[in-house]
Order: C-alpha cells, then sequence, then structure tokens
C-alpha cells in the first residue's frame, strides 16, 4: 500500500529516494524544476539537452543529485505541449513512472501541479500511480511480489506545492478505487480461461459485493432454465463449466429509477463449433472483459457511494464446442421471448447479451448500457485504442464519450445504421445472429437493440482496448479494465445532475 502526502515545501527541500520534475515540448521548465536548479546550482536545461531530452511524452531522464539537494535522485518526466497537459497528460506519465520507480521507497513530485485544476491531476496523478504499477503475477513459480528484485518498494508519495486539503486528498483517494478498480478488471481478465469459469466470476462477484454492501444474486443454471435465459443457456451448452447470471444492485438514491449496466462475460471464447483458428484464439481468455469492466464499476461505485441506483446483470459462459454444444441453424428462446437464429456461433456475444438487456429492460431503469468485446469488426472500424459506440440516445451517448474523454478511455461513435437491419432478418426466427460480410459492428448493435424495448440504452464494443496485445510504454501487455473508468466517471456525472454524492462537492480549484 502506498500512501500519499501533501506538503508545502519547496521540492529542494524535499527528503525523498526521487524527485519526480516535468518538462514540457521545448525544455520549458514544469513546477519546481526551476527552483531545484537553482539549489542545485546546476544548468538542468543544458544538461536535459545534452540527454536528449525534448520534453516529449514519455521522454525520461534520470540523474544523481550528489547532496545538493535532500532527494537522492532526480527523474525528470517529458509531458509534451504545455498548452495541452491536463488530467490525463499527467496520468499517463504516473503510469510511466510508477513502472520506474519500483526501486524507490519515497518518491516526491510537482507533477499534480500541472493541468487546470489541482483535484483533478491529483486524481490523475493517484489513477496512474495505481495502473502504472499493476503487475500480474500470480501465474509465476514464484510470484515476483516475493523476489526482491521486482518487488516495488514504493510506500509514500509526497505531492509537493500544496498545502493538505480535504479536496485534495479526497481527489487522491479517488484516483486510488478508480485505479484498483481497474486493476482488478485487469486481473479478472488475465487469469486464464482454466480459471476464471462463468462460476469463478460469479464467486468473485459474491464476495466483492459482500465486502463492499452490495445486493447481489447469482442466477445458476437451473434458475436460468426456469427464467427463460435461453441465449445464456445456448452458449453455455457446450462447455461442461456451467454459466451463470450475476446480479448487482447499488442504491444510492432511495426509490429512483436505476441506471442499468451489463458486460458481456464470455469467459472463453473458442468460436463454438464455427470454430476459430488458433490465432484469433490465443486472447479469447479477455472475451469477458466487459463483465470486468461492468464488475469494476459496480465496485467503484460501491466504494465513491455517489446518490443514484445502479443495477447491473451480467451474463458469463463459456462458448466451447463440446457434444452439447448449439449448432448452426439452431433457433434460442430469449428471456421476454423473442427467438434468434444462430446461424454462426462464433456470434456468442450477442446471444447471451439479449437476454441481459430483455431482463434489465423488464425493470424499468432510466437507461441501459453494455460494454462487450463484441466483434473484430468494431476493431478494424476504429483500431486498438477506441472504443465504438452506438445506441438508442444521442445524450447518453454523447455522456459516455465525455466520460471517456476525462479518464483517458475514448469512444467514438458509429451509426446505428437501421437499414442494416434487413441483413439480420430471419426466415424462421425473429432475428438471425449474423449479418452479411460488412459493417459487423453495426449488425450487432442493431441484435442487440432487439431486445432493449424503448429503454434509452448505449452498447460499448470495447473489442479492441480491453486488452493490449503488445506492451506500450505505458500499459503492459494484457487486460487494460477498459471501460471501467469511463463507466465510474459516467456513474458519477449523472449522480451529480442529481445533486449530491458527486465528486465535485467543493473539490474544483477554480
Ligand atoms: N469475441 C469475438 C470478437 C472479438 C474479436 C473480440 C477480436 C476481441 C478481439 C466475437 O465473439 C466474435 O467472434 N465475433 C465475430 C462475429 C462474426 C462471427 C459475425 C467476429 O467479429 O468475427
Ligand atoms: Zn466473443
Ligand atoms: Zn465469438
Amino acid at each position: 500500500m502506498t500512501t500519499f502526502q501533501l506538503s508545502s515545501s519547496s521540492p529542494a527541500n524535499i527528503a525523498a529516494d526521487l524527485l519526480v520534475l516535468p518538462v514540457f515540448e521545448g525544455l520549458k521548465p514544469g513546477p519546481g524544476l526551476r527552483e531545484v536548479a537553482t539549489a542545485m546550482k546546476a544548468d538542468l536545461t543544458s544538461i536535459l539537452a545534452d540527454g536528449g531530452v525534448k520534453g516529449k511524452q514519455g521522454d525520461t531522464f534520470t540523474m544523481p543529485t550528489l547532496g545538493r539537494i535532500k532527494a537522492k535522485m532526480i527523474l525528470v518526466v517529458g509531458l509534451g505541449q504545455q498548452a495541452e497537459a491536463d488530467a490525463n497528460t499527467v496520468r499517463r506519465a504516473a503510469q510511466r513512472i510508477a513502472a520506474r520507480s519500483s526501486r524507490f521507497a519515497t518518491v516526491a513530485t510537482t507533477l499534480h501541479q500541472v493541468g487546470a485544476s489541482a483535484a483533478d491531476s491529483a486524481h490523475g496523478f493517484a489513477e496512474g500511480l495505481v495502473l502504472g504499477a499493476y503487475r500480474f503475477t500470480q501465474y509465476k513459480e514464484r510470484p515476483i511480489d516475493e523476489t526482491a528484485i521486482e518487488k516495488s518498494a514504493l510506500k509514500k508519495v509526497i505531492l509537493v506545492g500544496n498545502r493538505e486539503t480535504k479536496a485534495l486528498k479526497a481527489a487522491l483517494r479517488r484516483g486510488e478505487i478508480y485505479g484498483e478498480a481497474a486493476n482488478w478488471a485487469r486481473d479478472l481478465v488475465n487469469t486464464p480461461a482454466l480459471d476464471a469459469t462463468p462460476a469463478f466470476l460469479a464467486a468473485e462477484a459474491k464476495k466483492m459485493a459482500a465486502k463492499h454492501g452490495l445486493v447481489c444474486k447469482i442466477w445458476t443454471r437451473a434458475e436460468l432454465k426456469r427464467g427463460g435465459f435461453g441465449g445464456i443457456l445456448g452458449v453455455g451448452s457446450g462447455s461442461i463449466n456451467e454459466p451463470r447470471l450475476i446480479e448487482l444492485a447499488y442504491r444510492g438514491d432511495g426509490n429512483a429509477p436505476p441506471i442499468a449496466v451489463t458486460g458481456k462475460g464470455v469467459t472463453f471464447d473458442s468460436g463454438g463449433l464455427s470454430l476459430k483458428e488458433a490465432q484469433p484464439m490465443e486472447w479469447m481468455k479477455a472475451d469477458m472483459g466487459g463483465a470486468a469492466a461492468t464488475l469494476a464499476m459496480m465496485r467503484a461505485i460501491a466504494e465513491l457511494k455517489p446518490k443514484i441506483n445502479v443495477i447491473a446483470a451480467i451474463p458469463c459462459a463459456e462458448n466451447m464446442p463440446g457434444g452439447s454444444a448449439i449448432r448452426p441453424g439452431d433457433v434460442l428462446r430469449h428471456r421476454g421471448g423473442k427467438t434468434s437464429e444462430v446461424l454462426n456461433t462464433d456470434a456468442e456475444g450477442r446471444l447471451i447479451l439479449a437476454d441481459a438487456l430483455a431482463y434489465l429492460s423488464e425493470k424499468n431503469p432510466v437507461a441501459i448500457i453494455d460494454s462487450a468485446t463484441l466483434t473484430g469488426a468494431a476493431v478494424v472500424a476504429l483500431g486498438e485504442d477506441l472504443w465504438a459506440v452506438m445506441g438508442s440516445d444521442p445524450e447518453l451517448i454523447a455522456a459516455l464519450r465525455s466520460a471517456g474523454e476525462e479518464v483517458g478511455e475514448p469512444g467514438w461513435e458509429l451509426p446505428l445504421w437501421t437499414e442494416y437491419r434487413k441483413h439480420i432478418e430471419s426466415t424462421i426466427a425473429d432475428v438471425k445472429n449474423i449479418g452479411n460480410r460488412w459493417g459487423g459492428a453495426i449488425t450487432a448493435a442493431l441484435f442487440l437493440k432487439e431486445f432493449v424495448g424503448d429503454v434509452p440504452w448505449a452498447h460499448i464494443d470495447v473489442a479492441g482496448p480491453a486488452f493490449a496485445e503488445r506492451q506500450t510504454d505505458y500499459w503492459p501487455r494484457g487486460g487494460t479494465g477498459s471501460p471501467a473508468r469511463t463507466l465510474i466517471r459516467y456513474i458519477e456525472r449523472q449522480a451529480e445532475k442529481n445533486g449530491g454524492g458527486g465528486r465535485r462537492n467543493g473539490s474544483r480549484r477554480g
């Protein structure tokens, strides 16, 4: 556990193992850099220039202080253009710092002074540190945590240049909550499907709910049968690992109608009888990224306690080609009675989500949001950084996009082009589960739309950003937690509209 401290002393007077100082594009000094240069009687700008530092995002430079100031080492981090620097810049820098500062017990920095709002930047800083310190080591012979060399020594972070205020302390804590929730989602995504079965996700949800005071009900296979959840049962029928539906409720606003959320929880997507090839199957343990993000959001909301009601129904199933698997041509009857013709068992996400959406729409929510690693087509359209969003409510879509931008998980809208509805017309059922070759992200969304009734709804296709196939300089390989932080921020923003419990009660600097 890292503790955060705020201090109003000068960065030159802080005893720390590492002092992290920002610099902007063109070597414009960030907060604290000049003071430190003066105290050290050193021309830091020339030293940085000689070291090849330009101040671009991702630039780093480490140097010893040779006893001239109290800190032992300095880490200069580039933040890019000063005018563009905001809480997202700070978060990203903190992610990079966390990866580089694991040897140091005490780290001091002025980074949170960058950007328009000290509270937002402090939040981004804490969140970035938590995200950047993430390691997934459970499956090593000896978890790296036990070995001397890679164990993070980081104990204390001192934010220099501000007196401690309630607002700043709260912002730091909120950043930790966001980061820890996303890291939990990353753990769930990274856990191999051998272990992360539907029952495992349900047990994790149950533990989390007990710890954080959420109402939780797990639907077993028999209960799903009685409830008419033919999509979840159908997809899960080819696996010995039985499907589950995880139901969670957070109540922060009396009897007000809730926001409803769901997420695709396919614990492994082999494709079923429409079997995938080996390479596209490599990452399919991550096909429950939407479920993981939804669980993580519920956890964070339980901790943040905003004034709002949120319900979740998360369908979990393993898509396997066992002897009892569904076949191309089969027809499933979903919750609420609508039927779908399964022409490709690899288009399974929509089949389980259909049941969850129909179930949630029965609860008369103000809106339904689903997140899903639903289509390769969304990745073709927008690449790996951006999720796609489609839905029936422009305001909801705009709010999700703006929440995503605030937390550094950006998305982009694709059209819910109703002309393409004809491509999922079935001759024997109400709808079929594949369209033609093109516009696959859109036809998938149009399929989902059949099950939401007239509730305002948005669908986030997170097949690209949910996991990183290759490491970048601020994400290791594996789950990213996306779009957990987007969902948390969206819910908090909606709660603010309810006039309370929101994040901004007096925390904005001006
Ligand atoms: N889980 C996949 C989508 C996916 C692809 C997620 C790449 C993450 C990375 C989904 O179930 C799937 O297989 N979709 C098919 C749909 C097709 C059969 C209509 C696809 O996208 O090819
Ligand atoms: Zn899938
Ligand atoms: Zn699939």
